[in-house]
Parts: structure tokens; C-alpha cells; sequence
């Protein structure tokens, strides 16, 4: 049979089997909706949900009721711009600083405001020679969005010393940070980093789509930004209808949760830590890439994923001869275009390791590429 390689972990995930029962466990034999009913099979869930959330605040050292769920990273980056924006505080007069390692999802929703004359002014904290970010660059803002790992250079920035420099120019500065890849590789340590919100997706480490978590760390401070059921806990009635909010989580959690991939999500962070990291894999491709004269390599040896790109060939036609191959690789700009401009390229080529992949997977990768470039 032709083999299928997916080396594409950086996008999105396969599934465990252990994820995939989980999910068809509950969905056959405990389902029911979470935080409504009162019979013996809501409570359950009710209960499943909150130790699902538990396992979520222990594995980035939050509390509980600092784990918002949402539909994914991107989810959060623009529930934060909308939960800013929509605090009786924020002024239009505010500012931030993004970063050219930032991916779209993080930067947008940000640069959006700004098209539509909702913020005054974008700062752009500069690289240094290996892509990190300067510290001494970090201006006096009220807004910094920082990417804890390049999806585009796998290069990890020392957030908690980001935080740190960004407070000594504005202690206000409110600090939002996208970790999508830096969860499947790193600990993250939110009290140590001591950043006001972070976000991640679920099917980046195993889980199903559809699943994201938004960490607040003033979660109580903020008033939400989207309204609907399981928030309120009474309803004043009068002239005008007033209401009083749950806490968090529930006031950030209007409508029903994704509760099946919620269940899969605490079993994905449960198998996560019986990785290694793919290590040996990932260090075996980029050795062998590296003989190859006519590729070159865009990362370190130490960054959990490699990107190159290679002389002479679109990154979308090497796309198409290894794909026919049967490899899943990713090539294009990544929805990272700033690192790119910053490079000079229109896109790049990206491996990814996963926990299923083996050696052999490896060494067909790096025969096929051989034989695409020789
Ligand atoms: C660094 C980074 N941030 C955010 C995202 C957005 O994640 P999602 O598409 O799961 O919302 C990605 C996805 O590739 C990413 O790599």
C-alpha cells in the first residue's frame, strides 16, 4: 500500500485514538448539555466540563475560573480585541505594538481597529538578527500582542521578560499572548509570564477543531463582550431589564460549549504529556536538509519545526511533487505575511512532526525531497 506521511503537526493535529474514544464515549453514553439542566446526567457533565477545565488551568498553571472555552485561537485573539474595546475604559486614543513574527490571526483583529478609526496608533517592535523580539524596542503602549512562537521560524520569545519590560515602560500596558504553537512544545506558566490574556487552539495538540481556551488573568475585572444563555444569574425586571452576571467562567460563556470537544481536549493535553517532542525526527530532517545545497533552511537547529525554501522552485510546485508523493507538508506564507516580507519571500515550505510519525516517515521524506530537487 503507498504510504501517507502527515508532517503538517504545525497546522493541525491527527487524532489519537484515546481523543477519538473519548469524544465517541461521551457523545453515545453521557451526553447532555452543560451548565442548564438539573438531572442527574446534566450534572455529570456539568462535572465532566469542570474537570476538563481544571486539566486545562493546570497544564498553563492558571486557576479554573481563568479558562475561558472558545472555538479556537483565533476565536480568542478577536474575543480580546472585542472584550477591550467593549470595557467603559478603553479609549480610542489607545496604541499597540504587534511584531513582524505575528501570525493573522493575532495582528488583524488589531490593525482592523485601526482601518476603522477605533485606535490611534500601531508600533511594530523590531527583530533581532535570530527573529526575536528586542526588548529595548518595546514602546510605551496600552495594547502589545506578542507571539510566544513563530508558526513561520519555530523561534520561542522569552515572554515573561517581554511582560516585564513592557510594564517598566507602561505599568497599564495590557499584554495579550498568541501561544498556537507554543503549546505543543513548550510549558507554558502563566503566572510566571504574568501576561493579561493568552489563547490556544485544541486541534493543534491532538484535540478536535472547533475547541480553544482564552486565559484572562483579571478574568473577574472584565465585563464580557457577547451575551446569551448560561451568563445571567437573575434578570431584574423594571422600566428597563436589568441583569446580574455570573462570574468567570460563566459570564465569558454565553450559548452552549463545544462541550464533545471539550471532552477531547482534556484527554489531548492528557496525552500530550506522554510526547517527546519529536525531537529525534525533527533533528534528523533538518541534517539531512541541511546537505542539500540547493535548500535553504530558515530555522534553527533547536525550533521544533523546520521551513525552507528552495533555489530555483516555487514553494507551491515543490507543494504539488511532494504532495504526489503522498507527503503533507505546508508550504505558502503561512498566514504569517509579515516574516516573509521581513525575509524577503513570497512563502516558505514548513515540517511538522507529530506523535504518529516514525522514522521511516522521516527518511521518506527526505528520499522524496532528494529525488524533487536533484
Ligand atoms: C501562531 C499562530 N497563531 C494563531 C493561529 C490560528 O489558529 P487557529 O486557526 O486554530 O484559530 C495559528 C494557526 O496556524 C498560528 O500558527
Amino acid at each position: 500500500m503507498k504510504k501517507f506521511v502527515y508532517m503538517d503537526a504545525s497546522a493541525s493535529w491527527l487524532k489519537n485514538q484515546s481523543v477519538i474514544d473519548a469524544e465517541v464515549d461521551f457523545l453515545a453514553n453521557s451526553y447532555a448539555n452543560a451548565g442548564r439542566g438539573i438531572c442527574a446526567r446534566a450534572g455529570l457533565v456539568d462535572k465532566k466540563i469542570m474537570d476538563a477545565r481544571k486539566t486545562v488551568a493546570e497544564f498553563i498553571n492558571a486557576e479554573p475560573n481563568q479558562i475561558i472555552f472558545t472555538s479556537g485561537a483565533t476565536d480568542g485573539l478577536n474575543r480580546v480585541v472585542n472584550i477591550l474595546t467593549s470595557q467603559p475604559w478603553y479609549r480610542e486614543m489607545s496604541t499597540f505594538a504587534v511584531s513582524d513574527l505575528d501570525h493573522h490571526s493575532a495582528r488583524l483583529p488589531w490593525e482592523n481597529l485601526l482601518h476603522e478609526g477605533k485606535i490611534r496608533q500601531e508600533f511594530v517592535c523590531e527583530l533581532d538578527e535570530d527573529f526575536n523580539i528586542k526588548t529595548d524596542s518595546i514602546p510605551n503602549v496600552d495594547f502589545l500582542i506578542i507571539t510566544a512562537m513563530s508558526n513561520v521560524l519555530g523561534n520561542k520569545q522569552n515572554v515573561k521578560e517581554i511582560v516585564r519590560v513592557a510594564r517598566e515602560k507602561n505599568p497599564n500596558v495590557i499584554t495579550i499572548v498568541d501561544a498556537a504553537q507554543y503549546v505543543a512544545h513548550e510549558k507554558i506558566d502563566v503566572k510566571d509570564w504574568n501576561c493579561d490574556f493568552l489563547c490556544f487552539s485544541g486541534h493543534k495538540i491532538g484535540a478536535d477543531t472547533g475547541v480553544g481556551v482564552l486565559y484572562i488573568r483579571d478574568a473577574d475585572k472584565y465585563y464580557p463582550e457577547k451575551f446569551g444563555g448560561g451568563m445571567v444569574s437573575k434578570v431584574i425586571s423594571g422600566e428597563e431589564s436589568r441583569w446580574i452576571l455570573y462570574s468567570s467562567p460563566e459570564k465569558f460563556e454565553a450559548g452552549t460549549l463545544p462541550l464533545t470537544q471539550i471532552i477531547g481536549l482534556e484527554t489531548a493535553i492528557k496525552e500530550l504529556k506522554n510526547w517527546n517532542g519529536g525531537k529525534d525526527l525533527t533533528n534528523y530532517i533538518y541534517q539531512e536538509l541541511s546537505k542539500i545545497n540547493s535548500v535553504k533552511l530558515l530555522t534553527k537547529p533547536d525550533s521544533p519545526i523546520i521551513s525552507f525554501v528552495i533555489d530555483g522552485m516555487h514553494v507551491l510546485d515543490f507543494g504539488v511533487l511532494v504532495g504526489a508523493h503522498d507527503i503533507c507538508v505546508r508550504v505558502g506564507n503561512m498566514c504569517a505575511s509579515w516574516i516573509h516580507k521581513k525575509l524577503n519571500i513570497d512563502g516558505s515550505i514548513r515540517i511538522s512532526v507529530g506523535p504518529w510519525n516514525t522514522m521511516d516517515d522521516a527518511e521518506y521524506v527526505i528520499e522524496t525531497i532528494k529525488g524533487i530537487v536533484k
